[in-house]
């Protein structure tokens, strides 16, 4: 490993990508706020999941996580303190329309209000996500991303957004990671809100690829000097040997994980050659959706964290693909059983920067759990650095090689609920005590503070 000699050296610092790449920190809503149901908020999917016995690690939930809706000056100002000038983060839909739909709740508009004003009190930019996940579960009761309504539903709710934010926010992102609020909350059943099954997981997909671009086109028309992205999760697929049942099996593991989002909203359809049980998704689409999913988003946000080595199976159905999981590969892993492989950045800035119609890329997360602990207050997580250091070292090497790469956000500022895992993970540059809700910067974050500001 060459990152601890870059660290020696401190050459390798934010100068080298130049002045106008951006820098910043990923959060969501549902993963630090707590407060659930102050004022007028109501639950979210992620509300009523947690409250089911057995589904999430040690029966977490995040009814006060981070608490930063109470905690929201400190944080932000410990991010100024660490020189990171770009703050992404997510709208609670429950905390702004209760009910999903009709009522505005003022108290829910007010707190955002507060933290886009606090933000920028502290030249800090916001970059705000409209869905990171937290569908209000009145929509669930309806079908929620499998109910056609949602299109009408987001349209609205995003129409609130903009109209009460778009003065002073102007940097934009529709979804997080489509592909995984559908597969893992409408496909295999393991984040909110449970469902299983490809008759919800194929109206879902559809309906969130419609909501993407729709979502887009209203921020155009209601933000003046807006800046439209939307985030995928990608990862690099890799067949386990050179057979070609294997690199059959990875291409379509690769359509499916990195392509089913990004291509409708490029005019391309979704990836049906490949993986030709899509077609079934037809069923949910009327004539003008082809139109309709096409969106020119002013930017790209890919969420990277690791690479997946697949080969090929009988017995999995559908794809047919079957994941060789990294622990059982003798490789380096985080704390979720991740493979650390810094490479995977850079395939995948390179895969997105093929597609023609992509004009910007930004990384808007990139991160790893790694096991912390404070000793002597002081939590030192030489591992987390070291990913850092080799994941942005390919980063900047695709930036070097003239590909389009705009900016990198970590996830994540601080320690927070991480979804079916609970609090087990950490992937904070901060390390928080859930206790007595201490912050305390760990080595990492003092490193990255440095790497942006050298001098
Ligand atoms: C992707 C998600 O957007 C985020 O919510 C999650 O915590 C991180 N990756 C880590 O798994």
């Amino acid at each position: 490993m060459d990152a601890e000699e870059n660290l020696k050296s401190r050459k390798f610092t934010s100068k080298k990508f130049g002045k106008n790449f951006t820098w910043g920190v990923s959060v969501a809503a549902y993963q630090i706020e707590g407060a659930h149901d102050l004022h007028d908020k109501k639950p979210s999917i992620w509300d009523t999941f947690t409250s089911k016995k057995g589904v999430i690690h040690q029966d977490h939930h995040a009814k006060k996580s981070c608490d930063f809706y109470h905690n929201y000056e400190e944080d932000i100002l410990l991010l100024k303190k660490m020189n990171i000038p770009n703050f992404r983060f997510s709208l609670s839909w429950s905390r702004i329309l209760p009910d999903g739909i009709g009522q505005i709740s003022e108290s829910g508009i007010a707190y955002y209000n507060r933290i886009i004003d606090f933000c920028l009190k502290n030249e800090i930019t916001p970059w705000v996500t409209l869905y990171h996940w937290d569908l209000p579960q009145a929509l669930e009761d309806k079908g929620g991303w499998t109910n056609r309504a949602i299109v009408s539903w987001f349209e609205y709710y995003t129409t609130v957004c903009a109209e009460h934010f778009g003065d002073r926010v102007k940097n934009w992102m529709i979804l997080n990671e489509p592909m995984v609020f559908t597969g893992a909350g409408y496909f295999l059943g393991v984040h909110a809100p449970g469902k299983k099954g490809l008759s919800n997981f194929l109206p879902a997909v559809h309906h969130a690829t419609l909501c993407q671009a729709l979502g887009g086109r209203i921020i155009r028309k209601l933000v003046t000097n807006a800046f439209i992205g939307t985030t995928f999760s990608c990862s690099y697929i890799t067949p386990i040997n050179k057979k070609y049942k294997n690199v059959q099996a990875a291409k379509r593991v690769d359509a499916m994980l990195n392509r089913l989002f990004i291509e409708p909203s490029l005019g391309m359809d979704y990836p049906y050659k490949t993986v030709p049980i899509l077609k079934k998704i037809q069923k949910y689409m009327l004539p003008s959706d082809v139109e309709n999913m096409i969106f020119d988003f002013d930017f790209i946000g890919i969420q990277n964290y690791t690479r997946e080595v697949v080969k090929h199976s009988y017995f999995v159905p559908y794809l047919g693909v079957k994941i060789v999981e990294a622990p059982k590969r003798n490789v380096d892993t985080t704390l979720m059983n991740w493979e650390v492989y810094p490479k995977s950045i850079y395939k995948m800035i390179k895969k997105f920067n093929a597609y023609e119609g992509v004009n910007k890329i930004f990384i808007t997360e990139n991160g790893a759990a790694f096991k912390d602990a404070v000793i002597d207050g002081k939590v030192n997580d030489v591992e987390r650095r070291n990913f850092f250091i080799n994941y942005l070292q390919q980063v900047y090497k695709a930036k070097k090689k003239g590909l389009k790469i705009d900016g990198y956000f970590v996830w994540t500022l601080m320690d927070n609920f991480e979804w079916a895992e609970g609090y087990h993970p950490r992937f904070g540059l901060i390390h928080v005590d859930f206790k007595t809700q201490k912050r305390t910067v760990k080595e990492s974050g003092k490193w990255f503070s440095k790497f942006l500001k050298p001098d």
